[in-house]
């Protein structure tokens, strides 16, 4: 499952280790890869991307296969395959490698024994790293911020969506659009929910995550929200949003 949406600061990369944290704690393993030069799941899971020994990058290059770049992280059944900063100079020289799209579909055709789910965290745009993680992936979940220039983006994505099916990855599906940092005290967040609902009405997902200060400051303490906090409202949202995916 690719995490994706060309605008930045969406709730991408929350979502992917939080969604990726909640599915393990019900007893799903998952790996999580971290497509983003920021390398923000990365330090989000609690790992410094200078560190790490092999990474994202060495995956696409061929130099190395999942098991070797994979590592664990504080959550029991959550592995990671690391980014490193190199990775940001990934995008040019992919473009002059060979099957230059389907080097990550390529890198997972083994997938780990015992890993159920790969889930991607997608850098901010619609370069060759994301056509890669639509490629691999079976599906996209969009995060999508609950402002008013999201109904826009989105078009674009979903039109995105179906250049790939045609050409590149015929089994891609929309796992849903997932409304974040929604604010029930503000209008703004309602009326973007029912206009997204309006012009997408199979794709939006029941489960909204609240804006939750707690999300926020996870991160910084290198852990999922619902290991930092497990009884606050955002950990219920991600715990909600695993179960409504599972049921789907
Ligand atoms: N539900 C939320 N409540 C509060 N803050 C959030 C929430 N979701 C994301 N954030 C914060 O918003 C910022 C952008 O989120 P992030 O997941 O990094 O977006 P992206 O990966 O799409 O760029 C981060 O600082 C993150 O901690
Ligand atoms: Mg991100």
């Amino acid at each position: 499952m690719a995490v994706v949406n060309q605008k930045g600061g969406v709730g991408k990369t929350t979502t992917a280790i939080n969604l990726g944290a909640a599915l393990a704690e019900l007893g799903h393993p998952i790996l999580l890869i971290d497509l983003d030069p920021q390398a923000n799941s990365t330090s989000g899971l609690g790992l410094n991307p200078a560190r790490a020994r092999n990474s994202i990058y060495q995956l696409l290059a061929g130099e190395a296969g999942v098991e070797e770049v994979m590592v664990d992280t504080g959550v029991p059944q959550l592995r990671l395959v690391p980014s490193h900063i190199d990775l940001a100079g990934a995008e040019i020289e992919l473009a002059t490698l060979e099957e230059r799209e389907t080097r990550l579909r390529t890198a997972l055709e083994q997938i780990p024994a015992g890993v159920e789910c790969v889930i991607i965290d997608c850098p901010p745009s619609l370069g060759l790293l994301t056509l890669n993680a639509l490629t691999a992936a079976t599906s996209m979940l969009i995060p999508t911020q609950c402002e008013y220039f999201a109904l826009e983006g989105l078009s674009h994505l979903l039109y995105t969506h179906q250049l790939v099916r045609s050409r590149l990855n015929p089994k891609l599906e929309v796992a849903g659009i997932l409304m974040t940092q929604f604010d029930t005290r503000t209008t703004l967040s309602w009326d973007v929910l029912h206009e997204v609902r309006r012009s997408h009405p199979a794709h939006v997902l029941n489960t909204l995550i609240p804006r939750n200060v707690r999300i926020s400051e996870a991160p910084s303490h290198g852990k999922p929200v619902i290991q930092y906090d497990p009884t606050s409202s955002g950990a219920a949202a991600y715990r909600a949003l695993a179960k409504e995916l599972l049921e789907r």
